[in-house]
């Protein structure tokens, strides 16, 4: 992999020699991991230029718009593979044969339940907690539950906590939405498929079709999304040795955040606030103002600076979901498409490279199928799950090192302690 040298110096010392490894798609990686014994640190505050791991799961091109699982591209996945395939690729390195998919679903199946105490668990939080909050709580005690014999050295213990994580957060994220509505919990229909069951699990009912499979590419679309820093959580306290379940209850609490997966509850938030197209100016204004904290929800993106291909996607099954239930001429979906065309006319918005991202449509799609604003999050989390577990298994299939960052001091030299 090694095949050039980057070369490095400071205070008038000898050059040192640092190894450069050619990935197999994306920029080149310099290896600077030997330079803290050749005394000095590197400094990339919020990791612009920092590569964490090594991975073969997903590959983001952000200045094209390019994303791709296991070599795939998400267009093709969400257009001809239902998410279980898509996880079983995730967890695996390949999209399942027939018979694995129909395996890998069974498996799915036969893990959906959780155990009765967890009614217990929710009914001690209060109703008008966020769903997020109750759902960090249920998959933590997933360890204490679920997990009693459990041993990171074993390939089939791990594989099994994998398959537990993607089968049971539909139920639990279903069981949080019942608890803050004062509602019964609703078991598992085996029968349905994953989207299908999932929707059932909220509200009692199956879907139609178009709905189950825009549910099903929204997760899809949310599957895995390389190192962002959610999956960085989990492979930092997963890095520990730490019980996989709460690895991803720290993943759902990184998630949680208006800048990562709180952007698409934000981002309705933001549309209900705005509340008229004549008010979409003024709020540009305070989008742009330096002295304002408020930001355009839904647009912007860490890696994508062309357009995010997760968004090309989202934004058709908006359409095709509005479409099937006649909503088109509701208030808040018609503010949102002014606030696109015109934010996508704007210079400020231009220049920096700002367009919709996946989370300005899929605020949209979520609430018109009735979904509330508070349960978004806690779906984005029932999907990236899917990523989180598979990063999880890929960083514990190899020799697994402790993540340790280091720091730049700027505090006080020693001093004494006057008495
Ligand atoms: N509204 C107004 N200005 C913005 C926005 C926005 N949404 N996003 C970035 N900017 C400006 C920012 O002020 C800066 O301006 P200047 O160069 O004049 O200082 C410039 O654009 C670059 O911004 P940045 O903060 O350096 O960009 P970043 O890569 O650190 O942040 C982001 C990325 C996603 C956190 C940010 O764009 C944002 O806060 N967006 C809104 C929240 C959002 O929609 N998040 C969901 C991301 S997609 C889901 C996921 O993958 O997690």
């Amino acid at each position: 992999m090694v095949e050039k040298t980057a070369h490095i110096s400071w205070d008038n010392q000898t050059s040192f020699e640092l190894p450069i490894y050619n990935p197999s798609l994306g920029k080149q990686v310099i290896d600077i991991s030997t330079l803290g014994n050749l005394g000095a640190f590197t400094y990339d505050p919020g990791f612009f230029s920092t590569a964490s791991c090594e991975s073969k799961i997903t590959y983001i091109n952000g200045e094209k718009g390019i994303l791709l699982h296991r070599g795939y591209p998400i267009e093709q996945l969400s257009e001809k593979k239902t998410f279980l395939d898509v996880a079983y690729a995730l967890l695996y390195g390949d999209l399942p044969t027939k018979t694995q998919s129909l395996g890998f679903e069974q498996k799915i199946k036969d893990n959906a339940g959780v155990d009765a105490s967890f009614t217990n668990i929710l009914q001690a939080l209060p109703k008008n907690a966020h769903p997020m909050g109750m759902l960090i709580s249920l998959v933590g005690a997933l360890s204490a539950v679920h997990n009693i014999n459990y041993d990171l050295n074993c390939v089939e213990h791990r594989e099994k906590a994998c398959i537990e994580l993607i089968a049971k957060l539909p139920t639990l994220a279903a069981m949080c939405y019942r608890h803050s509505i004062g509602a019964e919990c609703i078991a598992p229909d085996l029968s349905l498929n994953y989207a299908e069951n999932f929707i059932y699990m909220l509200f009692g009912d199956k879907p139609s079709n178009t709905i189950a499979k825009a549910l099903d590419v929204i997760f899809t679309l949310h599957a895995d999304h390389e190192q962002n820093a959610s999956t960085s959580t989990v492979r930092l306290a997963g890095s520990t040795g730490t019980d996989p379940y709460a690895a991803v209850a720290a993943g759902i609490a990184a998630l949680w955040g208006a800048a990562h997966g709180g952007a698409n509850e934000a981002c309705l938030k933001m549309l209900q606030e705005i509340g008229d197209i004549s008010k979409i100016p003024e709020y540009l204004s305070k989008a742009k103002d330096k002295n304002d904290p408020f930001r355009l929800m839904g647009f912007g993106h860490r890696v994508y600076k062309n357009h995010d291909p997760r968004a090309t996607v989202m934004r058709k099954i908006c359409h095709d979901v509005l479409d099937s239930i006649h909503a088109h001429n509701d208030p808040l979906f018609k503010l949102a498409m002014e606030l696109e065309r015109i934010a996508l006319m704007d210079n400020y918005f231009v220049e920096r490279k700002l367009y919709p991202n996946i989370d300005f449509y899929s605020g949209i799609t979520l609430s018109a199928v009735g979904i509330p604003t508070n349960m978004f999050t806690v779906i984005f989390a029932l999907a990236r799950t899917s990523g989180w577990v598979s990063q999880w298994f890929e960083m514990t299939s190899s020799s697994l090192k402790i993540g340790r960052p280091r720091q730049l001091y700027t505090g006080e030299q020693e001093r004494t302690v006057a008495i």
